[in-house]
């Protein structure tokens, strides 16, 4: 255990008339640097978690916090991308940063403003974080992708359109919850499960209610060292953090056995001292329904090609052995790429100190998981988070 998270935000993520990169990052990290009780001077280093890409005219994000207060002025800040694991990723470079004691205190800012652009204009930006020389002409944007991925799955191991509505409906079932969440409903199992007008086919066997919508929003955590984190009001502490990366072409893998995020979870748990039922929860990348089925197999809950038992069972219900986004996941709270994986770690962190809203908090909960993932199965990140004390 190396490092903890000691303050954190997340604002209202959805379509944010009004709001710009540079307001959603000011307010998150003005909020997150509060909640951890210290002052902006306190603040050593800065990542800024950003994918962008085109979904906004600004390019160069990294200075933009520091307009949050004039002490932040010539601090060391950096944009950190790695698709749609962008913001586990600059966690990740915060946790380094820590570790090689070039900080005591790191502040990461996760954001993006996606709807500026219509959905057609947003997948063409999204689909360039597959393997552009061989699968950007897959139509749909990103979904085509996951469109293709949950054919070949559905070829091997037969229709499990059942369970991918099931797990539409769980998403926005525990999204409900979240005031957070972008959206705030619950999906009826039939809508979710048969077309229509309101519930298009958008890639392959994928409807829309099985894909995460277009999302603005930030989200933003403090960490720093254990030895300080004693001290703080609050202290929440990573026991394991891994990142995996595989090939980025489709073509150079069994694309349905998410190898990368099985060995994300496999390093974690390992370096954890952990077996998977030792969770209490998990938050797990959802950007398609299929993802968080696959997904499933890849963290062990269940054998390749038999992800579904989990659904149909009831294990990753609020009430079940190991509850799966019960913050609503990508599906329900929405998936702003670079403000999703610091989104991940806040939900968790609340969990576990029993502060998450009314309605979404578990029990008694002891240790939590986090899955965020870049492109299709390529950056794969896994964090292990605990109550420090
Ligand atoms: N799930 C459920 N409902 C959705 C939705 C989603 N993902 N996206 C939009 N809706 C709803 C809207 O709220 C709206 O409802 P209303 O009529 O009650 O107001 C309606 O569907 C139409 O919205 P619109 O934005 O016009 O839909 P769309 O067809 O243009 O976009 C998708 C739907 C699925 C294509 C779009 O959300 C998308 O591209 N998602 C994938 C994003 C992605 O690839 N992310 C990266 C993953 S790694």
């Amino acid at each position: 255990m190396t490092a903890c998270i000691v303050g954190w935000s997340h604002g209202k993520f959805g379509k944010l008339e009004g709001e710009t990169s540079e307001s959603l990052i000011v307010k998150a990290a003005s909020e997150a640097i509060a909640h951890a009780g210290i002052e902006p001077k306190d603040v050593d280093v800065i990542y800024v978690g950003n994918m962008n890409g085109g979904f906004v005219r600004q390019e160069f994000h990294s200075s933009l916090p520091l307009q949050t207060h004039p002490d932040l002025r010539f601090k060391p800040s950096t944009r950190v991308e790695n698709a749609c694991a962008t913001g586990s990723a600059a966690i990740h470079m915060g946790l380094n940063t820590l570790a090689a004691k070039k900080a005591r205190f790191v502040l990461v800012v996760g954001v993006e403003k996606m709807t500026e652009l219509n959905s057609a204009q947003a997948g063409d930006v999204l689909i360039k974080a597959s393997y552009v020389a061989e699968e950007a002409n897959i139509e749909a944007g990103f979904a085509g992708i996951f469109g293709k991925i949950t054919s070949a799955y559905f070829q091997r191991y037969g229709d499990k359109s059942d369970a991918l509505a099931k797990i539409a409906v769980k998403a926005h079932r525990n999204g409900a919850k979240n005031p957070f969440a972008h959206f705030q409903k619950e999906f009826a199992y039939e809508f979710c499960r048969t077309p229509s007008d309101k519930n298009p086919f958008v890639a392959g066997p994928l409807k829309r209610t099985d894909c995460s919508p277009v999302t603005d929003g930030a989200a933003a955590v403090v960490l720093t060292d254990v030895g300080t984190a004693l001290g703080m009001k609050q202290a929440i502490a990573f026991r394991a953090a891994q990142h995996v990366n595989d090939f980025l072409p489709m073509s150079k893998r069994d694309i349905i056995r998410f190898e990368g995020p099985a060995l994300a979870w496999k390093q974690a748990l390992a370096e954890a001292r952990l077996d998977l039922l030792d969770l209490s929860f998990v938050e797990t990348h959802d950007c398609f329904t299929s993802a968080e089925l696959i997904e499933y197999e890849a963290m062990g809950l269940t054998a390749p090609g038999e992800g579904e038992r989990a659904i149909h069972e009831g294990w990753v219900e609020r009430d079940g052995k190991l509850p799966i986004n019960v913050s609503g996941g990508l599906k329900a709270k929405g998936h702003p790429v670079g403000a999703t994986g610091v989104s991940m770690h806040v939900m968790t962190a609340m969990q576990l100190n029993g502060s998450a809203p009314e309605g979404m908090q578990l029990g008694k909960t002891k240790m939590g998981g986090v899955f965020n993932m870049g492109g299709a199965a390529v950056a794969n990140y896994v964090s292990i988070l605990e109550p420090l004390r």
